[in-house]
């Protein structure tokens, strides 16, 4: 009874951050007080940052002058695409105002929870991230508060990978509450794509990881950071293909969750091959995610990689086979089980420079035999080798920064634009990221 207890929550349980399993900002239950409370120029609106401030204090002005987060997200959901996918979805309201878009286009905690001073036009604002502000306003700013005191307050751990990912996925993928639909794609909503270290990099940041921030959240890991964004998208995406809800659309499995490519191109470009997928004329399992987990289990676990892939085999072989829905839901969930176990372990790892230079070796190696053929997988595989470089540039372990740069440059012209990607020219430039693998 006790192991058939333990398989249950495993199955429909979350990932742990160090911090147990906080609701995500939108969900907490206390007051959202509005960016007007982080801004003034003696907290968080400081036009240069301070020396002598553990934090930069000028995070609002880089909120709001650069991060596409504070104007931008919002201000979409009143352009002209914006419009009509609106129309074509039939909304009663405008996208602005419109629940399903503005979940992610902005912060909408329920009526109750909005404080005096917030307001719906911030955007993804502060509080967004870093939860609803009501019981640690005033006390964070005590000298001797520290951040668990601030945790236990309500503030969101943005600083544990495991919290972050689930954070940040719950908008660039969605979860159980929002979601981008192939329908809404249809309406004309665009791809989404994410990549947790590269987004983190780009969004762009408001913090430094330095060793004052390492003594008061734990260590940083770019790498880490990249494994527990796979793995967490995975089995976001697991979820929805085997939720009996999410996963369906009226006749048709919900074909988010396919590789989009699969279906969208012209009939006249014959691109299977036996290594795309276990049969012809077959929609396939979008394995982005999980093909970069492969490269990750064969670096943190080696003695699980045998099973871990079995797995992953055994879902494709489900999706493209000839049983019942129920059979693959079933490989859904084992695939996912093996993720649950391998998180804690990624929570734990620091990646060292052989580390990265092995997980380097091998994407090289992989995509220089044609492992990477589809878009999304290229994608996902061009990241995770910008994360790996960018890492080791900033630890010094790379001997030619310059030719680090242009290879990447070419890696990412190869995958500029899905409509007009060409596997043998990404193949080509992911080759020549092989050299770069050498100490
Ligand atoms: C699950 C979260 C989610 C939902 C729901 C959602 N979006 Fe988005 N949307 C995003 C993300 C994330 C992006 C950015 C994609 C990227 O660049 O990777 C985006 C991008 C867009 C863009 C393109 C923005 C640009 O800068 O070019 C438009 C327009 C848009 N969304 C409109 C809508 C509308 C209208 C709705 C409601 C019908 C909606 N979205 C629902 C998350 C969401
Ligand atoms: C899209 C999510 C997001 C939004 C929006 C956001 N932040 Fe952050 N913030 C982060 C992440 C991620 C970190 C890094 C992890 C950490 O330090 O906890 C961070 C870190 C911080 C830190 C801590 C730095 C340190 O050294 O401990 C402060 C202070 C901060 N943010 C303030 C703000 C303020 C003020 C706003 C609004 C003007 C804001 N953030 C908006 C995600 C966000
Ligand atoms: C409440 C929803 C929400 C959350 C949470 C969120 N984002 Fe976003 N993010 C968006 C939307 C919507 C956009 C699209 C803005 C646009 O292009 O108009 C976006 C855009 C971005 C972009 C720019 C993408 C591009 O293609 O230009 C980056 C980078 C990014 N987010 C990183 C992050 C990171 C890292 C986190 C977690 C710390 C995060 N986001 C959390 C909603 C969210
Ligand atoms: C199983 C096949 C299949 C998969 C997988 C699939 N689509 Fe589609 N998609 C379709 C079909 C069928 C239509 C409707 C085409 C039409 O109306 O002419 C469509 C329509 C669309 C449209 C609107 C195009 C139009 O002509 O109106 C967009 C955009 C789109 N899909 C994006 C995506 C994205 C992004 C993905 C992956 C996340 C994806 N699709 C995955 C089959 C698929």
């Amino acid at each position: 009874m006790k192991t058939f207890l333990f398989a249950l929550t495993a199955a429909l349980g979350f990932a742990t951050s160090s911090w147990g399993n906080p609701p995500l900002p939108y969900e907490a239950k206390a007051k959202h007080m509005g960016v007007v409370t982080c801004q003034s120029s003696l907290c968080h609106g400081s036009i240069v940052s301070w020396k002598s401030s553990n934090v930069l204090q000028n995070e609002y002005v880089t909120w709001s002058r650069a991060d596409p987060h504070a104007l931008k997200a919002a201000q979409v959901l009143m352009n002209d695409q914006s419009r009509k996918i609106a129309a074509n979805l039939r909304l009663k309201e405008p996208a602005h105002q419109a629940k399903i878009c503005v979940d992610c286009h902005g912060h909408n905690p329920p009526k109750e929870r909005q404080g005096e001073q917030f307001s719906a036009a911030d955007g993804v604002s502060c509080e967004a991230c870093h939860g609803p502000a009501e019981k640690w306003l005033s006390t964070h700013v005590q000298p001797n508060a520290t951040h668990a005191d601030n945790v236990r307050n309500g503030l969101y751990p943005t600083g544990d990978p495991v919290a972050l990912a689930r954070l940040c996925l719950s908008c660039h993928f969605g979860n159980k509450d929002k979601f981008v639909t192939h329908r809404i794609m249809g309406a004309g909503h665009p791809r989404i794509t994410f990549e947790l270290d590269t987004f983190t990099l780009t969004q762009p940041p408001h913090f430094v990881p330095d060793a004052d921030w390492v003594k008061r959240k734990g260590s940083w890991d770019s790498v880490r950071l990249w494994a527990i964004g796979q793995a967490l998208a995975a089995q976001e995406q697991l979820d929805v293909f085997s939720d009996s809800k999410r996963g369906r659309d009226r006749l048709f499995p919900e074909l988010v969750v396919f590789d989009c490519h699969a279906c969208h191109h012209p009939m006249s470009d014959k691109r299977w091959r036996p290594a795309t997928g276990p049969q012809p004329g077959v929609v396939r399992f979008n394995d982005a995610n999980l093909i970069m987990l492969r490269q990750i289990v064969r670096r943190v676990d080696p003695s699980a990689s045998a099973d871990f892939n079995e797995r992953v085999r055994k879902l494709h072989e489900a999706v493209a086979g000839d049983g019942e829905a129920a059979a693959a839901h079933r490989a859904a969930r084992a695939v996912r089980e093996a993720i649950d176990l391998l998180i804690p372990k990624l929570a734990k790892r620091s990646f060292n420079d052989a580390d990265m230079r092995a997980i380097l070796a091998s994407l090289a190696e992989e995509g220089q035999s044609g492992g990477y053929r589809d878009f999304a997988g290229a994608e996902q595989s061009a990241m995770a080798v910008g994360s790996v470089l960018n890492y080791l540039a900033r630890r010094g372990a790379l001997k030619d920064v310059k030719a680090a740069n242009a290879a990447l440059d070419r890696l990412f012209k190869s995958i500029a634009d899905d409509e007009k990607y060409q596997p043998e020219r990404f193949q080509a430039a992911i080759s020549a990221v092989r050299q770069l693998a050498q100490p």
